[in-house]
């Protein structure tokens, strides 16, 4: 949350920066700022509103500055509020993204000192100001981390000295310097365009720029040492993080999701045996009894839908836990439990809270996730990656078919480990599983069957999704994906849950999306469909090609290719998303940013 860009160098400061920032504005979006140093003074703007909608801010002419994209946690959405803030004399700048928890306690500090706004972000640059009374810039710097509680990266810039700071302590940050141009980012996407390699900064370090003889100085506040740190080389592309033709970057992630797929698959299997990408070393699953997942959001779905594989597969118990609730649950976890962390950003506060939670208590930590380099990556025993590529739309959707395939070939991985299951199964679900991108295809060839039905009920108010056994995951991600995008209240369940709630609610104006594939509940939820259409409801039913029942129940039907039952979800979501996406643009919603949301959820 927030997106952080600075830089210093020779090029348009303000350029560099504006661009870094609307790279960075599926972070945050609410306001956002920039403080440019000249050569005398530091210029300040800032607004309320996207980045994106700005146009081209006049360059001045500068040598470092630093730029913010807000999603508000403390203080209102204002100008006041919006980043960067400064210190009584205008002489230090920072930009936060995090949360300052100690902020009532070191106001002692800066005792007398007028606060002009209802962050949490304001209270560094006064003590940055306070601390150079008796110090250097960087030395002051040093101080106020030592004393700050709470998760954060900042960077600060000085009126008056030659040094550009970043500091990290649990929210993102990376930096980069090639020939004399020195950028820090909250992300490695925003970098991409400036180098092909950059630092990763860990908790507890900083990273000091002297903007005179464009040196760079690593120092660890924790330890209180200067370490060195070497840049490394990351794989994005350019092309990656480009929206090209599509109308949004939703539309371009549904559509990309074979391909993704297949190099998902390919970089992990050969001749049709799982060799994961990054090795996992088996000692880790030596006492495997019980498995725990942990997750947010679509990212706990695939956790949901995995469960379904693992039990059945693998045959030990798993439980699918909010990463936010596991945290704060005294979770019984003991060192014959596998910890399976699934996250798109790698930077999710609550997943990360549960890491460290399962950590102490002793067992292997396996996270599952598609930004190498991320804090989620760092702090677990083994990562499996998802080749999606960069994810910039706020709403997930090949992030999670590839932690889909990451978490299936992990069953089928545990399932072999344990002999649980023979060479021959493992080839042919593998088969079947190397099926699915072409069968992706077709279903994404689509388009004017789903915007049909599109056209017919774009502007309902409610709307409830129902699947069962591993479509019932489904069914839940199908009515996050519609109401975080489109703003209609959507509920998934389980289709069988229905006579015990839901049903209330159906009219002639609410739609009831089934899932409904011929697989041992079948019959049950043609009934359940028989069920709505008695009270006159509406259905839209994702069902098997050729499904002539369907047909004569249902308004309308979306028809997948076979698959085998476990793998359907991978097709099933498919036009869930699509649908969702279509709506939202009728109703002309911000889709890449919904209101209210970010990418990644840096705060708990
Ligand atoms: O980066 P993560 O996978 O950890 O993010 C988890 C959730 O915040 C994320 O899936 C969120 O629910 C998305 N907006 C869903 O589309």
């Amino acid at each position: 949350m927030c997106g952080i860009f600075a830089y210093a160098g020779p090029d348009n400061c303000t350029k560099v920066i504006i661009d870094g920032l609307k790279s960075l504005e599926y972070r945050g979006y609410d306001s956002w700022g920039i403080a440019l140093k000249t050569r005398t003074s530091i210029e300040l703007k800032k607004n309320i509103g996207k980045v994106s909608e700005i146009g081209e801010l006049k360059s001045i002419k500068a040598k470092a500055g630093i730029g913010h994209t807000r999603w508000a946690t403390h203080g209102n959405v204002s100008v006041e509020n919006s980043h960067p803030h400064t210190d009584s004399d205008k002489r230090i700048y920072v930009v936060h993204n995090g949360i300052i928890e100690n902020v009532d306690e070191l106001k002692d500090y800066v005792h007398g000192d007028l606060f002009y706004s209802k962050t949490d972000t304001e209270i560094i640059p006064k003590l940055i100001a306070r601390f150079l009374q008796e110090s250097t810039f960087p030395e002051a710097v040093k101080k106020v981390v030592s004393l700050l509680k709470g998760n954060f990266a900042f960077v600060a810039l000085d009126r008056d000295s030659n040094y550009l700071i970043a500091a990290r302590n649990g929210s993102p940050i990376v930096a980069a310097l090639n020939d004399g141009n020195f950028y820090i980012s909250s992300d490695l996407q925003s970098l991409v365009h400036y180098s092909d390699k950059a630092f990763f900064i860990n908790d507890g370090e900083m990273v000091i720029f002297n903007l005179a003889n464009t040196s760079i100085e690593f120092y660890d506040f924790f330890n209180r040492k200067s370490i060195q740190k070497e840049a490394q080389l990351y794989d994005i592309q350019f092309a990656d993080c480009e929206r090209g033709n599509y109308k949004h970057f939703m539309l371009k992630e549904i559509f990309e999701q074979p391909r993704q797929l297949q190099k998902t698959y390919a970089v992990n299997v050969s001749d049709f045996d799982i060799r994961f990408h990054y090795a996992l070393d088996p000692e880790m699953f030596k006492n495997l009894r019980r498995i725990v997942i942990i997750a947010c959001g679509t990212s706990w779905h695939a956790g949901l839908v995995a469960e379904y594989w693992l039990e059945s597969l693998v045959k030990i118990p798993v439980e699918v836990e909010y990463a936010s609730e596991f945290r704060y649950r005294n979770p019984v976890i003991s060192d014959d439990t596998l910890v399976i962390a699934i996250s798109q950003s790698g930077e999710t506060a609550d997943t990360i809270a549960g890491i460290k939670e399962a950590k102490q208590s002793g067992a292997p930590v396996l996270s599952i996730c598609n930004v190498p380099g991320s804090t989620i990556t760092r702090i677990s025993d083994a990562t499996l990656f998802t080749q999606a590529g960069p994810e910039i739309g706020v709403a997930s959707t090949k992030a999670f078919t590839t932690q889909l395939e990451v978490l299936f070939l992990l069953t089928l991985y545990l399932a072999r480990f344990k002999q649980k299951i023979g060479t021959k199964d493992i080839i042919n679900y593998l088969k079947n599983l190397a099926e699915i991108p072409e069968k992706m295809e077709r279903v994404l060839a689509q388009t004017d069957q789903i915007v049909s039905i599109m056209e017919t009920h774009y502007a309902v108010s409610n709307a409830l999704f129902l699947g069962r056994g591993v479509n019932y995951p489904i069914a839940l991600e199908g009515a996050l994906k519609l109401k975080e995008i489109s703003y209609i209240h959507a509920e998934g369940y389980p289709a069988a849950e229905m006579k015990h709630g839901p049903i209330a609610l159906i009219d002639r104006n609410m739609p009831t999306v089934f899932i409904c594939i011929r697989d041992q509940s079948y019959e049950k939820v043609l009934s359940n469909i028989q069920e709505v259409k008695a009270r006159n409801g509406i259905v839209i039913a994702v069902a098997n090609d050729n499904d002539r029942r369907i047909t004569k129940l249902a308004d309308h039907v979306i028809f997948i290719p076979e698959t085998i039952v476990e793998l359907s979800p991978f097709l099933t979501v498919v036009p869930l998303q699509m649908l969702a996406y279509y709506i939202a643009d009728k109703r002309e919603c911000d889709i890449d940013k919904p209101r209210n949301l970010a990418k990644s959820v840096t705060v708990e």
